[in-house]
């Protein structure tokens, strides 16, 4: 793994916001390496900058000061190396599921007959074998946020950010889909950033956790989740599992209770 060190590296970077009520810290000071095949969750209260570090990593957001680079280039947005998956599906109501989840190659003009064999491929690892050419509004929520898993897996990028997926469904299919999230990150050997406010989430699916802070958005401390084998339901009744959600949560409360009282 020594040459993979490094391969998405954030170094200094900060971002203002300017709104009509004055600037907006976002990010202050955000340095971060992340090696290939790891998996990276930022975990913080709302407004602490998750969503603008990620969107940075995925070249949809200019930082204002410091350097960062995804194999040594800049992010842009539109590289086939990442691929972003947001909190809301974006699905096309007129499509079918096969054709909003081949809908990311398309737009990059890839070989259509490789991206609609790869797309049913992935709908059957994503529990959604039969449902291919149903359209998006006969499916529930968990179900839509499968073919928006599946959509950004599409295009097989090394790279994979989440931005609080699977925050709009229940915890019961949260539970089975951040399993199915955990095989795929795995089976592929990715590199997955994905973004939560869920420390339980978080701890169940990363390798490090980075806890963050807001006003002005922050790392405060990343915690490291060892991986002993796959991660099941056994890790999340496992006494690993709650020592490590205690200790993000001590990291976190430390710093909301010195924010409360400045
Ligand atoms: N486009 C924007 N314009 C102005 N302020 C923004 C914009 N995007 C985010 N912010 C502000 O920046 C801070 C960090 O936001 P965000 O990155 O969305 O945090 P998180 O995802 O952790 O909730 C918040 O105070 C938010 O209101
Ligand atoms: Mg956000």
């Amino acid at each position: 793994m020594q040459e993979s060190v490094g391969f998405l590296q954030m170094q200094g970077v900060v971002k203002r916001y300017e709104t009509k009520d004055g600037d907006v810290h976002a990010l202050n000071e955000v340095d971060l390496e992340i090696n290939q095949g790891e998996f990276v969750a930022l975990v913080g209260p709302s407004g602490c900058g998750k969503s603008t570090l990620l969107h940075i990593l995925a070249g949809l957001v200019t930082e204002d000061q410091g350097t960062v680079s995804v194999w040594g280039t800049p992010p842009k947005a539109g590289r086939t190396d990442i691929s972003i998956m947001f909190q809301r599906a974006v699905l096309l109501p007129w499509r079918t599921v096969l054709q909003n989840t081949v809908l990311p190659a398309e737009m990059r003009k890839l070989p259509k007959q490789e991206s609609f064999a790869r797309a049913r491929e992935l709908l059957t690892l994503v529990g959604l074998e039969g449902f291919e050419n149903k359209h998006v509004w006969e499916l529930s929520g968990g179900m839509r946020q499968r073919v928006s898993l599946a959509q950004t897996l599409v295009l097989n990028s090394p790279l994979i950010l989440m931005d609080e997926p699977f925050s709009a469904v229940d915890e019961f299919t949260r539970e089975r889909l951040n399993i199915e999230v955990a095989r795929m990150h795995q089976l592929a050997n990715r590199t997955s950033v994905y973004v939560t406010h869920n420390i339980q989430e978080a701890v169940f699916l990363a390798d490090r956790v980075v806890a963050m802070k807001s006003r002005p958005g922050e790392i405060i401390e990343i915690i490291d989740v060892p991986r002993n084998g796959e991660r099941g339901l056994d890790f999340i009744e496992s006494d690993l599992f709650n020592q490590k959600v205690a200790q993000v949560r001590y990291a976190l409360s430390s710093f909301m209770e010195e924010d409360s009282i400045k």
